[in-house]
């Protein structure tokens, strides 16, 4: 909040991320990857849609990135035949393009802890939603779809979803990286990976997030689909889930690449 003359005045200066133009890739048969780079920020912002009887976007990108990722989902099926809507946690990249809501017949998807403390006691705000507690399912024509509920990574109300068809798994911002990168990376970026998340602070401690990391690989998944850098394929995750096991990653005092002095 900024003051003028002893009153609160509204800030202009606000950043609204959103991407120059974003760009669709078929990573595994029918599971796709829309990604729009935000130079701002360094990062890619990946939106993930699975066809299928009951096609999913899973996240909508920002309401910035809005136009562009709507036009990429054309490509692949008519709006009217997206069916869900799935966010991971309650941020505006993983729910800002709330638009995706007006396709008639779009069902929001989220966990039951985005339900009880997000989606509801708000005035004015649709709260019509369908809630998952952890492994509990969903059939979307051949395919299926787990949840898991992944809390304090980074939020309260954090899940993941597991494609079972495929192995696929969708982790939101776990095993995210910096940078424009191929659409699926071949090379080791958890380095990158870990110098992230020590400088924007998205973790309160490494426990609940270890704990996730050993629970996914345990579900040996065959591609890895993070909102933010690369998809990682079987062959790299395990490096990946290495790195979260032997790295100090938590908040230190630095949030979005700032430091804040909290003694
Ligand atoms: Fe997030
Ligand atoms: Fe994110």
């Amino acid at each position: 909040m900024l003051w003028h003359d002893g009153m609160p005045e509204v800030r202009k200066d606000f950043f609204f991320p959103t991407a120059e133009h974003a760009e669709i890739m078929e990573i595994q048969d029918g599971i796709y990857r829309i990604s729009g780079f935000v130079k701002e920020y360094g990062i890619s912002f990946n939106q993930f849609l699975i066809d299928d009887e009951q096609p999913t976007l899973i996240h909508t990108g920002p309401i910035g990135m809005y136009n562009k990722v709507e036009e990429k989902v054309k490509e692949v099926i008519p709006l009217e035949k997206l069916a869900n809507v799935a966010f991971l946690h309650f941020e505006s990249d993983e729910y800002g393009g709330m638009a995706f809501l007006k396709s008639k017949n779009v069902r929001l998807l989220c966990s039951d802890l985005s339900s009880k403390l997000n989606l509801t006691g708000w005035m004015n705000v649709p709260s019509d939603h369908i809630s998952f507690w952890d492994n509990e399912t969903l059939k979307t024509g051949k395919r299926q779809l787990r949840f898991l509920m992944t809390p304090h990574v980074h939020h309260w109300d954090s899940m993941m979803i597991f494609e079972e068809t495929s192995k696929s798994i969708f982790t939101s911002d776990l095993f995210i990286q910096p940078g424009m990168n191929k659409p699926v990376v071949s090379e080791d970026l958890s380095e990158s990976m870990i110098g992230l998340y020590k400088a924007v602070g998205i973790f309160a401690s490494e426990k609940p997030v270890r704990q996730t990391a050993q629970r996914l690989a345990k579900l040996s998944p065959e591609m890895v689909f993070p909102m933010h850098g690369s998809c990682i394929d079987k062959s790299m995750f395990p490096k990946y889930v290495r790195a979260i096991m032997d790295n100090e990653f938590a908040f230190e005092g630095k949030l979005l690449g700032q430091s804040l002095e909290i003694s």
